[in-house]
């Protein structure tokens, strides 16, 4: 059996490094675009001991020639595309940057996809941050969308231009509308980790207070372990289409925090301070996944509650800290 070739952009992150061991798992030959950075970015790809099983590939998404290059080299016959600025709160600082990376930047994997091979199967990372303020209680693949950041806006483009790729060109590109999901290998940016982190630290006696923004926002969180498969779910499909990928339940903030803080034997109250630095110009106050056509039609549901996810993270981040 000829083994099958796979191109992820953004290798380096949380979901590219995890999809990554997925696929090699799998038996696919693995390959990563790797933007050039001045700073070490394979932690994730070496925590998981995987680094040299990977081809890493110079290329940025704002590049076209180095993605027509890369889809040469791998002979990828699937492509996903997660490499983005993705944090939002960054978003309305570098808004231009957002917009080329993450929605011209789509446009330019379809792009080297249509030209260099246009039967290979094409993944986008879309986000429940296109929902922003929500216009259906619980948010489904009909549901209409009204992004709330320069990002939100951004993948709103990258998701269309998935859609029209699909009907204009008749590719096999698909688009995993996925809720946040999060990791011991999520970005310290982000409120999950930036909370696991400062528990352990607070636990281990480096600091004694957390710093947070608005902890009444909601969100619908899962594990990254478990929704890489759904990527990969998506890519066997006949038919390309478009998934909800989230848990079905939603939590605050401040109730996620009240569980990182707990699992350690400490009170959120004794640590947690509101910073008005952290509020953001406008907020996606409450988002909440409906996963009925993924569970329906790929057989996927998450395995990880998210007791155990922030179980997980503090555990991973007092290792972290105590070595
Ligand atoms: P992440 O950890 O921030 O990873 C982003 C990746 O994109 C990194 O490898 C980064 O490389 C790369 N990248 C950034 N700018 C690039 C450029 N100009 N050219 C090429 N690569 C570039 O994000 P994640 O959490 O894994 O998320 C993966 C994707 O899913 C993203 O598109 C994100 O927007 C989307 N998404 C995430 C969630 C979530 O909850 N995690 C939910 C919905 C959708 P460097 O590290 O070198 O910058
Ligand atoms: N980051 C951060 N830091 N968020 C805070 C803080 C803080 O100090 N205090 C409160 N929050 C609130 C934010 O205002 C937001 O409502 C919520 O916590 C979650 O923030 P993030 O963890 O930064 O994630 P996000 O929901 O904005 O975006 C993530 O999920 C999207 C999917 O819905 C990212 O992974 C995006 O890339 C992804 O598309």
């Amino acid at each position: 059996m000829s083994t099958k070739s796979a191109l992820i952009t953004g290798i380096t992150g949380q979901d590219g490094a995890y999809l990554a061991e997925w696929l090699l798992r799998k038996g696919y030959a693995v390959s990563g675009l790797l933007p050039r950075r001045s700073t070490d970015t394979l932690w994730r790809l070496r925590e998981l001991g995987i680094e040299r099983e990977v081809r890493l590939l110079d290329g940025d998404l704002t590049d076209l020639s180095s993605l027509i290059r890369a889809m040469e080299v791998s002979k990828a016959s699937e492509v996903y595309n997660l490499g983005a600025q993705s944090f939002v709160g960054s978003s309305w600082q570098q808004p231009i940057l957002t917009a080329q990376v993450d929605g011209v930047g789509a446009l330019n994997v379809l792009e080297a996809v249509r030209i260099v091979n246009p039967q290979a199967r094409f993944y986008q990372a879309s986000t429940s941050e296109m929902f922003g303020l929500i216009q259906a209680e619980m948010q489904d693949e009909r549901t209409p969308f009204y992004p709330r950041s320069p990002y939100g806006v951004a993948k709103l483009m990258a998701h269309w231009a998935t859609v029209n790729y699909r009907e204009s060109f008749g590719l096999h590109a698909s688009s995993g509308i996925l809720f946040n999901h999060e990791s011991p290998l999520r970005g310290i940016e982000f409120v999950t980790r930036k909370v696991t982190d400062a528990v352990a630290r607070v636990r281990l006696g480096k600091a004694s207070e957390l710093r947070l923004g608005n902890i009444d926002a909601k969100r619908d969180w899962g594990f990254a372990g478990d929704y890489v498969e759904a990527m990969w779910l998506m890519q066997q499909q006949p038919e390309a289409d478009d998934y909800v990928i989230a848990t079905g339940q939603t939590t605050t903030v401040r109730d996620m925090c009240r569980i990182a803080f707990g699992h350690v034997g400490l009170s959120m109250d004794d640590h947690l301070v509101i910073d008005p630095a952290f509020f953001r110009p406008a907020e996606v106050e409450v988002l909440l996944g409906n996963p009925a056509k993924a569970k329906a039609k790929l057989g996927w549901a998450p395995k990880t509650s998210l007791e155990q996810l922030i179980t997980m993270m503090v555990d991973a981040d007092l290792r972290r800290l105590a070595s």
